[in-house]
């Protein structure tokens, strides 16, 4: 096990180059195995659950190879083997090898998906859209188990527009009988980036980023080369620590407009922003007024971005309120920041902000989010060292992190716990 060890009080300066989606990669690599011959993933993060991602197609008999930012993967000879234990548990988006298997085979067991439980997070969604396309889906000693005869495709409105539901969804439409609708479907970049990989492999989906998709299923997917959208958490990420540094950074190889709702709140609170086309300058003031943020779902403020927001809103003159409306209790974050000095309290699913001076602390990182809130706080703090435990949990979605700091004129290194 590792700490990040960060000696704050330096405003970050230059630039960054900002890798591939971690949530795109995650449904685009169990995607990849709809295909009947070789799929190339370009732009691929380094990241531990993109690792894991592979470790469990290798298990079902892909040939999988990752140079860099390429990974290319055979699906030409995989079988369907139940996976109830092993890699699947260690990762929360293993829910979408229920979708692809169930597209491929007709049926899968995967153990019930591990990953960040910063709250319960339920999967109904996702099993009432497999039952209406005509599977049975049991849940025995905790792994779910799909059987289909056949799949038809079906008319689905989701009760809540679940990312995930519906990327599952139109990964076993996509080889289902006729036509599938699904109503109510969420709209982030990354839904558009998982249509696009499966119709270059021959699949027909239209109206993904809107919230009716349509899909025309088919009966056979080709391999294809794909190149994954930039991660728009992480390149929020660093937008926020440039403005709580009051630095000036040049977030580049991204899409603008996917961070238009953290650009806008950053405007509003002070923070000099000037986009071009294919990067962000985030220049930071000395002082930065109180906001109101709410996280909703894309193209609302990010639910991910909520809580390294968090940290830049102990910055604010004021009081500030931040509210998650697609996760109730995504607050972990807070009491580690209140060690550090920070003033906020937590009310029913909003945190009250007010503006503080943080000091150095041990704080501890329990999922990817709250981690790069305090990576952020700690980047803030003008004297001492602010250690960082669970790096096990930032290594999950955020590519050469003490890379890119350092290369930022930030103080930062791992040390061993
Ligand atoms: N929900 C249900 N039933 C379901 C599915 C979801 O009630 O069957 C609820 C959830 O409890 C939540 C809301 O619907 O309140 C939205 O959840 P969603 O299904 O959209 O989330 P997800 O697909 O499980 C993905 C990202 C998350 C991100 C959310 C929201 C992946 C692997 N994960 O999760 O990313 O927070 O969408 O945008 O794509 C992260 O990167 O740190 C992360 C947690």
């Amino acid at each position: 096990m590792e700490k990040l060890m960060i000696s704050g009080g330096r405003p970050l300066h230059g630039a960054v180059s900002i890798s591939g989606a971690k949530n795109s990669a995650i449904a685009l690599i169990p995607a990849a195995i709809l295909a009947e011959s070789e799929v190339v993933l370009d732009n691929l993060p380094l990241l531990s659950d993109v690792a894991v991602y592979a470790e469990i197609l290798e298990e079902l008999g892909a040939k999988v190879s990752w140079k860099e930012s390429q990974m290319k993967i055979d699906p030409s000879d995989i079988k369907s083997i139940p996976m109830p234990n092993g890699p699947v548990k260690k990762l929360r988006a293993s829910y979408y090898m229920m979708g692809a298997m169930l597209g491929r085979f007709k049926e899968a067991v995967i153990g019930l998906p591990g990953g960040c439980n910063f709250e319960p997070r339920p999967i109904d969604q996702h099993i009432k859209g497999f039952e209406a396309l005509g599977a049975t889906v049991t849940n025995e000693h905790g792994a779910i188990h799909l059987h289909a005869k056949e799949l038809k495709g079906a008319k689905i409105y989701l009760d809540v527009s679940s990312v995930g539901a519906t990327i599952n969804i139109m990964l076993a439409a996509a080889k289902a009988k006729g036509s599938t609708i699904i109503e109510n479907a969420a709209k982030e970049p990354e839904i558009i980036d998982v249509a696009t990989l499966l119709n270059s492999m021959g699949a027909v989906i239209k109206g993904a980023g809107t919230e009716t998709i349509r899909i025309e299923g088919v009966s056979e997917l080709r391999g294809c080369r794909h190149s994954i959208i930039p991660d728009r958490i992480q390149a929020g990420t660093y937008m926020i620590a440039a403005a709580a540094t009051r630095g000036d950074v040049l977030i580049d190889n991204i899409i603008p407009k996917h961070l238009e709702a953290l650009t806008a709140k950053l405007i509003e609170m002070g923070v000099q922003i000037e986009e071009l086309d294919e990067s962000i300058r985030v220049i930071g003031r000395p002082n930065y007024g109180h906001v109101d943020v709410k996280a909703l779902i894309y193209p609302g403020f990010a639910t991910d971005l909520q809580s390294p927001m968090t940290s830049l809103l102990t910055q604010a003159e004021g009081v500030s309120v931040l509210s998650d409306f697609v996760y109730s209790n995504r607050f972990k974050h807070v009491p580690e920041l209140v060690r550090m000095g920070a003033k906020i309290r937590v009310e029913g699913r909003s945190a009250i902000i007010e503006r503080s001076r943080l000091n150095a602390a041990k704080v501890k990182a329990t999922d990817l989010r709250a981690g790069a809130a305090l990576v952020i706080a700690g980047l803030t703090v003008e004297e001492g060292v602010t250690e960082v435990t669970g790096v096990e949990f930032i290594d999950r979605g955020y590519d050469h992190l003490v890379t890119n700091l350092r290369l930022l004129g930030a103080d930062v290194w791992r040390e061993k716990e």
